[in-house]
C-alpha cells in the first residue's frame, strides 16, 4: 500500500454528475465518495434532502481516469437492481443502510444512476459485483470511528486539515481528499482505492476544476 504524506485539499464539483461527463476510457482507480448530510443538504438545490442522517453515507464508488474525472462507457452491461435485492435481503438492507438515496424517494432509482454514470467506467467489476464491492468497502472506511478515535467530533470546531488527514492516514495507508462546503465546512471524504477495489491507495488526483478547502476544517452537525 502507497503511502502519501503530501496533503491535497479541494471542493469536488457539487454534483456527482458533472463526474460522469467525457468518455475517458484510461480507468486507473476508485473514487470512494462519502458524503457527510448535515451539510450536504444545505446546497443541494432545487431538489431537497427527504433525509438528513447524521452519519456518512455513501455516495458512490467511482472508477476514474488519470485526471481524477469519472471514466465512462467501458461495460456494457445492464443492472436489474429490484432482482438483485431481492435475491438477497440482508444485502438490500446493508444498500438501504449506507447507501441512501438523500433527495429521491427511490434508493433503487438512484442506485441505476450510480451504474449508469460511474459504475459502467470500470470493466472488472460486473453490476452486482460492483455494488457489492462498495458496501465492503464503505463498511471498511469507517470514517466516524477513525476520527472519534483521533478524539475529532461533529462538534465544529475548526482544525487543521491535518488533524483528520492524520486520524485516516494511519487505519488505511492513504490521505483522503476532503470537499467542504464554503471552503470550510466538511461535506464529503474520498479514500482512493486500486483497480481491483481491493486496497485504499494514494490518490492518483484531484480534477483540476476543483478549488481547494481552506486552512481549517469544521466537522459540523
Ligand atoms: C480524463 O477524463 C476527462 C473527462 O472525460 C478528459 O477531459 C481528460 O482528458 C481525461 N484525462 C486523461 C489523462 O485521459
Ligand atoms: C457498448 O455499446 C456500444 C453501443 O452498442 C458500442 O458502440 C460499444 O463498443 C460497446 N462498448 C463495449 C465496451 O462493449
Ligand atoms: C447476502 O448478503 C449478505 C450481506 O452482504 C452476505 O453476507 C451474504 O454472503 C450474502 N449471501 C449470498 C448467498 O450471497
Ligand atoms: C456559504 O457562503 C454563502 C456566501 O457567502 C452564504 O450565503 C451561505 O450562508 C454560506 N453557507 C453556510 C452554510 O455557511
Amino acid at each position: 500500500m502507497k503511502r502519501s504524506f503530501s496533503f491535497i485539499f479541494f471542493v469536488f464539483s457539487v454534483s456527482c454528475i458533472a463526474f460522469a461527463s467525457g468518455g475517458a476510457q484510461d480507468f486507473r482507480q476508485y473514487f470512494l465518495v462519502q458524503t457527510w448530510p448535515p451539510v450536504y443538504c444545505q446546497v443541494h438545490r432545487p431538489e431537497p434532502c427527504r433525509i438528513k442522517p447524521s452519519k456518512f453515507v455513501l455516495h458512490g464508488l467511482w472508477p476514474v481516469n488519470s485526471s481524477g474525472r469519472s471514466s465512462t462507457n467501458t461495460n456494457n452491461q445492464t443492472i436489474n437492481v429490484p432482482a438483485m435485492l431481492e435475491s438477497n435481503k440482508s444485502f438490500a438492507a446493508e444498500m438501504n443502510k449506507f447507501w441512501p438515496s438523500l433527495t429521491r424517494n427511490e434508493n433503487e432509482q438512484f442506485w441505476k444512476r450510480e451504474w449508469k454514470h460511474h459504475g459502467r467506467g470500470q470493466p472488472n467489476l460486473p453490476p452486482e459485483e460492483y455494488f457489492r464491492t462498495a458496501i465492503t468497502l464503505v463498511k471498511a472506511a469507517n470514517l466516524e470511528a477513525a476520527f472519534r478515535d483521533a478524539g475529532i467530533n461533529p462538534d465544529g470546531d475548526k482544525l487543521n486539515p491535518r488533524k483528520y488527514t492524520r486520524a485516516i492516514n494511519p487505519r488505511y495507508g492513504t490521505t483522503p481528499l476532503f470537499k467542504c462546503l464554503n471552503r470550510s465546512l466538511l461535506m464529503e471524504v474520498t479514500l482512493c482505492v486500486d483497480v481491483q477495489a481491493t486496497n485504499f491507495v494514494s490518490c492518483i488526483a484531484r480534477p483540476s476544476s476543483l478549488s481547494r478547502c481552506r486552512r481549517k476544517i469544521i466537522w459540523a452537525l
